[in-house]
């Protein structure tokens, strides 16, 4: 259960750090390759960390060993951040295909966006379950920063809309 939930984290971490990283990596060529490589498996990524996170809500399934018991657990909120993450995958992943892109249009982005909101709540349900936060800083506070910049620059075009209307 433990790797299969690191590995879900770590893959879930990497996702959402290529495009920022990609952004950095402008100036620097032989990083810019790498990044690029990484944006053309982007997908193929988040769908690995969808895998591996159904892979360990199963073996907690398996280990809980009653449905009973698993409903009754849901009231603990450090198992219920899991299966809201366990939700969110299975829809980005149940959409991660051309096909879908195509018909939800500029819905599919919005949607994309349930991916910081797994973000979010694994590292709230990480944290909930270990109580010891330097594991999961060590993934989480990159990510944090490297959103930095398309936060300031999502701010300040907000205020500017503002300051025109
Ligand atoms: C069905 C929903 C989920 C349930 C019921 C659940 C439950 C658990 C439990 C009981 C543990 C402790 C395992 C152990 O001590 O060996 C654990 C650990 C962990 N889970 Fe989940 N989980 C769920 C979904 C997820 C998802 C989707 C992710 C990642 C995206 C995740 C990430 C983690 C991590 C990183 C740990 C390790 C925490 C640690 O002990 O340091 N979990 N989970």
């Amino acid at each position: 259960m433990y790797e299969s939930g690191i590995l879900a984290t770590q893959f879930l971490v990497l996702a959402l750090a290529i495009t920022p990283l990609m952004r950095l990596s402008r100036g620097w060529p032989s990083g810019l390759a790498v990044m690029c490589w990484l944006q053309k498996r982007r997908r193929y990524i988040g769908v690995a960390a969808a895998g591996y996170g159904t892979l360990h809500a199963i073996f907690y399934v398996r280990h809980t060993g009653s449905l009973e018991l698993v409903l009754l657990e849901l009231e603990e909120i450090s198992l219920l951040t899991g299966w809201i993450v366990t939700v969110l995958f299975a829809a980005l992943a149940v959409t991660s295909n051309d096909a879908s892109v195509r018909l939800l249009g500029r819905w599919w982005k919005r949607l994309q966006m349930a991916a910081y909101g797994a973000a979010l709540f694994t590292a709230l349900h990480w944290w909930l379950i270990d109580q010891f936060l330097d594991q999961l800083l060590i993934w989480f506070v990159p990510l944090l920063l490297l959103q930095v910049p398309r936060l300031v620059k999502a701010l300040s075009k907000r205020s500017t809309s503002h300051q025109a209307g």
